[in-house]
């Protein structure tokens, strides 16, 4: 492979002509913002993952802190999630004036630990709600979270971000919990370039959601974006965010919805591909699994201790022969900010540090294809020196 002009992307969006169409519709219809698309987009999303109230929004950022916003998180409150996450899953309490307590992800595991979880909540007062993050897509073991949610009197947010369309015997990942939040940002397996989806099984939650989405408006001045009528008059009733998807979006999200299944399949023929190529390696560590796997990300982990070569010489050695790779996540408790405001070390939670320290993720997306997954793990393997790889400089 020429490494110059067949780079192999770590993600790519799978947009085609329909997308293309329902975006033509819209601009040709005279209404871009926040109308019957959107209407239409969170109607067929809810039906999808079975939720009585689906909201489309902005981000998943939006969506997490209206989540938190409605649950009613303020001054004084505490907010229980691990550091294996985004900025966002944290800041948004941040915005909310109430602090963030970490705990520690399983070992060998992106998802929250159950008994460093256990623990926080019984040294922790005003805990009011746990962030549970479905890391890469992989859903957190929902009914004990459920339970300890229960039993610490919290509320439960699933971060599901990377989860769509994640589902287990209980039902989609994002349903599981009080309030679940989506992202459809440019790399998550559907996308409309920038939003998500806020759902709930909560009346009131959805209500007040709903509210400061837009501004804070009355019901009667929302319905003025998609009656027939629309009225002039309106009444703000909160000091609400500017939260809504436009119909542009919308659009988008609708077609891409209606691919889901069919992403899903491809992406997992994609980590089947990896699993047969590392499993065995001693050098290498398979992605954790479970029920329900979206494979949003396939992230693999070195072991230099056992042969294999150090992450960062991983991700480098790829680079250098077309293939792109990511590192999800920095955790948070070596970020600057949180490190600082809740005086935090690396080895405050040694399971992420260590799962951060060899983590890489690789290419895997819908069109990429069996063939360009097969190329990626011959050049994996080659770099980690296993015998019998090729050993071509490119793949
Ligand atoms: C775990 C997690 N939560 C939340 C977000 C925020 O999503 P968005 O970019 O849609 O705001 C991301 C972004 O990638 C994420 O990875």
């Amino acid at each position: 492979m020429n490494r110059n002009t067949d780079f192999i992307a770590f993600a790519r969006p799978s947009l085609g002509e329909e997308e293309e169409e329902a975006v033509l519709r819209v601009l040709r219809s005279g209404w871009l913002t926040t109308g019957s698309e959107t209407l239409s987009f969170e109607r067929e999303f809810g039906e999808f993952v079975g939720t009585p109230h689906a909201l489309a929004v902005n981000s998943a950022t939006s969506g997490l802190h209206l989540a938190l916003e409605a649950i009613g998180i303020g001054p004084g409150d505490v907010v229980a999630t691990s550091p294996y996450t985004f900025t966002s899953t944290a800041a948004v309490v941040r915005h909310l004036g109430a602090e963030v307590a970490f705990c520690d992800v399983a070992p060998g595991s992106y998802n929250i630990d159950l008994d460093s979880l256990g623990r926080l909540l019984s040294t922790t007062k005003n805990c009011r709600a746990i962030i549970a993050v479905h890391v890469g897509g992989l859903p957190c073991d929902m009914r004990s979270i459920r339970a300890l949610a229960k039993r610490y009197g919290c509320a439960l947010v699933e971060d599901a971000a990377h989860s769509f369309p994640s589902v287990t015997e209980e039902g989609y990942a994002g349903t599981l919990g009080d309030v679940g939040v989506y992202s459809f940002y440019a790399t998550k397996t559907i996308t409309t370039g920038e939003g998500g989806m806020l759902v709930t099984k909560d009346d009131r939650v959805a209500a007040r959601a709903e509210k400061m989405r837009m501004h804070g408006f009355d019901r009667a001045a929302w319905d003025r974006y998609t009656a027939k009528k629309a009225s002039w008059r309106y009444a703000v009733t909160e000091a609400g965010f500017k939260y809504n998807m436009p119909d542009l979006l919308a659009a988008i999200g609708r077609v891409q919805l209606r691919k889901a299944n069919r992403f899903l399949e491809e992406r997992r023929a994609i980590a089947e591909v990896y699993d047969a190529a590392f499993s065995g390696v001693p050098g290498l560590e398979l992605p954790p699994r479970g029920e329900g796997h979206a494979w949003h990300l396939y992230s693999l982990r070195t072991r230099s201790d056992r042969g294999g070569v150090a992450r960062d010489d991983l991700v480098e050695a790829l680079s250098e022969r077309g293939v792109g790779s990511s590192v999800h996540f920095i955790p948070l408790h070596t970020m600057p900010y949180y490190a600082e405001r809740y005086r935090l070390t690396p080895e405050s939670f040694p399971n992420a540090s260590s799962m951060f320290e060899r983590t890489l993720s690789l290419p895997i997306w819908q069109g990429m294809g069996v063939g360009v997954a097969e190329r990626v793990a011959e050049a994996v393997l080659e770099i980690t020196g296993v015998p019998g790889s090729h050993s071509r400089r490119d793949v």
